[in-house]
């Protein structure tokens, strides 16, 4: 078992690295997680060589996700204006090529179906649908299902940090338990 884990957050020791570390104690099996910040994943410039061949042009750490062959995806990351960060999104813009294959070639590529889990944390303003928004439409791209039965939440970071937030580290655990088990996607 193989699990894709999307950090969004530039702080090596936030919020969202406390909650990623504990998913990853109780996580069974591969564990690879991509650093939308760190890896300098470029965001998608539009220039449609992927209309007519259904593959990116760019070569960088992009190839981690098209390489299709995790089992679970985790995307946790922080909430900015109440979305996930823009290196987020330009990652998520990434995903053009997949939909190029499936609505203007009408060739989906072969995407094994997979589990989806969401990890978000918030200092306390705003809420987080913009975020649910943007991360529907990459877990739809990627066949990754059950993110809204498998979140975890910390939205009062700027009181109560993420790993003294009991139920969000509750929700962790849950997650990783959920992933690591037989029960399908
Ligand atoms: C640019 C920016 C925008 C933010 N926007 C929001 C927001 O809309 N809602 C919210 O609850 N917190 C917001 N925050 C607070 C962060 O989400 C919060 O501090 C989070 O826990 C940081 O996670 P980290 O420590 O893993 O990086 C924002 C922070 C920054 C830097």
């Amino acid at each position: 078992m193989k699990t894709l884990i999307i950090n969004g957050s530039p702080r090596t020791q936030g919020n969202t690295a406390a909650l990623i570390e504990e998913l990853k104690r109780h996580l069974e099996g591969e564990v690879v997680e991509l650093s939308a910040f760190r890896s300098r994943i470029a965001p998608c410039v539009d220039c449609r060589a992927c209309w007519t061949t259904a593959r990116c042009v760019v070569r960088d750490e992009m190839d981690v996700v098209y390489a299709d062959d995790f089992d679970n995806v985790v995307v946790a990351s922080p909430v900015y204006f109440s979305t996930v960060p823009g290196q987020v999104l330009s990652l998520f813009s990434r995903m053009q090529p997949w939909h190029c294959a499936m609505f203007f070639l009408k060739q989906p590529l072969v995407q094994h179906r997979k589990k989806a889990a969401v990890i978000l944390t918030g200092g306390g303003k705003g809420n987080c649908e913009g975020a649910f928004h943007h991360l529907r439409a990459f877990f739809r791209m990627v066949n990754a299902h059950g993110f809204r039965e498998h979140m975890a939440l910390s939205l009062k970071t700027d009181t109560i940090p993420a790993w003294e937030d009991e139920a969000a580290m509750e929700s962790v655990r849950e997650i990783a338990r959920w992933l690591s088990g037989d029960e399908p996607a």
